[in-house]
């Protein structure tokens, strides 16, 4: 057979080989297969935290077009109870994983410890009870600043840009805040509905939470783990599906709010498959705290903040003293119940002058629209791209 015709068919069979996975085949594979299935190269990195977790970093180092000279690293950070699926599960065109990679980006996307694919430690296992001592004051003390410090050693680059949903741009503000150096190595943070304090939140799921004290008493109890790994919860996910179609799909929905923007319902069986992805109950718990308080607060220990802290209640993180040569970028929603405008608002006052490059209030957009929505590649993600080019 002539060469030319070897070659042409050999595209068209890989490419059919490329696409072949079905939504239900989706649900019940991996991110690398799911990633791969569309033909884009992916990897799976271990980084070491200093007190001793070993997270999953999923890379994808370059787009459908190789690798560009612009291959800048950027960091994306899911939000609570979510992972590095959340990035991904869109198809290319759609989701910022593919998007940026498409763009010639280095694109990193973290799981922050305790979810399903963060589960290991040198010391403890997740049956151990010194595995889930965490809360988000560690993700941006450890975390964070420790995956940028691999990426940086992996790239030879000397700054990585961060996009950032919900709790992933909580964590990057202390590593701002706590961890000296850290703004040295950051460009650029995307933070897609920001979160610090939740005083005006209209969750009804974490309101109950707090009001009632519901997280300390499953503390008292004995839990750790906030929700079990996706697959045990997938049953009950689709039963509820089927009674409900709107209030689908998914676990984190319940969380964080439903989505309200154009989405792809065909998909839901894969988010079921993936979503939530879980955390610490001492997290959650943190979560409460900082709502019941009013403040962006490290963990309440209460007797023991003595100990901890050394003063009688948890030092709060002041944003007003964020280095003021950062270049942030806010998009939030307005109908986003988590992170409502209020809360938002009162965190843009804090910033040092001349921080804030860029402020986009986005009318119809949930909590979880910033990822999931089918037109976030042009309402946001564009405009990321496009800030990317100046300030990374
Ligand atoms: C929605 O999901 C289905 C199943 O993965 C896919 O075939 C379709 O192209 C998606 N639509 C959009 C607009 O992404």
């Amino acid at each position: 057979m002539n060469n030319i015709i070897k070659t042409i068919l050999l595209i068209v069979v890989s490419i059919q080989l490329v696409n072949c996975l079905t939504v239900s085949q989706e649900a019940s594979s991996s991110i690398e297969e799911i990633v791969a299935s569309y033909g884009y190269p992916i990897e799976k990195h271990s980084v070491l935290t200093t007190d001793g977790y070993i997270l999953t970093v999923h890379r994808i180092p370059f787009g459908k077009n190789g690798k560009t000279s612009n291959n800048k690293p950027i960091l994306l950070q899911h939000g609570l109870c979510d992972s590095s699926f959340t990035w991904i599960f869109n198809l290319p065109g759609y989701g910022l994983g593919y998007i940026l990679a498409d763009q010639g980006y280095d694109v990193w996307m973290i799981n922050f410890r305790g979810n399903a694919y963060s589960l290991g430690h040198t010391k403890f296992t997740d049956k151990d009870s010194a595995f889930w001592d965490f809360s988000f004051d560690q993700l941006g003390l450890y975390d964070t600043p420790n995956t940028i410090d691999y990426i940086l050693r992996q790239t030879g680059a000397t700054k990585c840009a961060i996009v950032g949903h919900s709790q992933g741009n909580q964590a990057a503000w202390i590593s701002f805040l706590r961890v000296a150096g850290f703004s040295n190595k950051v460009s650029y943070v995307a933070a897609l509905a920001p979160i610090s304090t939740i005083t005006n939140m209209r969750n009804d799921f974490f309101n109950v939470m707090a009001e009632l004290h519901v997280d300390g008493a499953l503390v008292g109890l004995g839990f750790q783990r906030f929700l079990p790994k996706p697959s045990t919860l997938r049953k009950e996910f689709i039963l509820y599906c089927g009674l409900c179609k709107r209030c689908c799909a998914t676990g984190i929905e319940m969380l964080v709010g439903p989505h309200n923007g154009p989405f792809n319902d065909t998909r839901n069986p894969v988010i079921s498959g993936h979503e939530p992805a879980g955390t610490s109950l001492k997290n959650m718990q943190h979560f409460s705290q900082i709502k019941r308080n009013k403040k962006f607060q490290m963990f309440d220990y209460g007797k023991d903040n003595q100990k901890m802290y050394k003063q009688s209640s948890p030092p709060v993180y002041d944003l007003t003293k964020l280095p003021n040569n950062l270049n942030l970028a806010f998009f939030y929603g307005k109908e986003d119940v988590l992170s409502t405008t209020t809360d938002v608002q009162i965190l843009i006052n804090q910033l040092p002058k001349g921080v804030l490059k860029h402020s986009q209030l986005v009318d119809n957009y949930a909590h979880i629209d910033f990822v999931w929505s089918l037109d976030a590649n042009t309402l946001i993600y564009s405009k990321i791209i496009e800030q990317l080019k100046v300030y990374h």
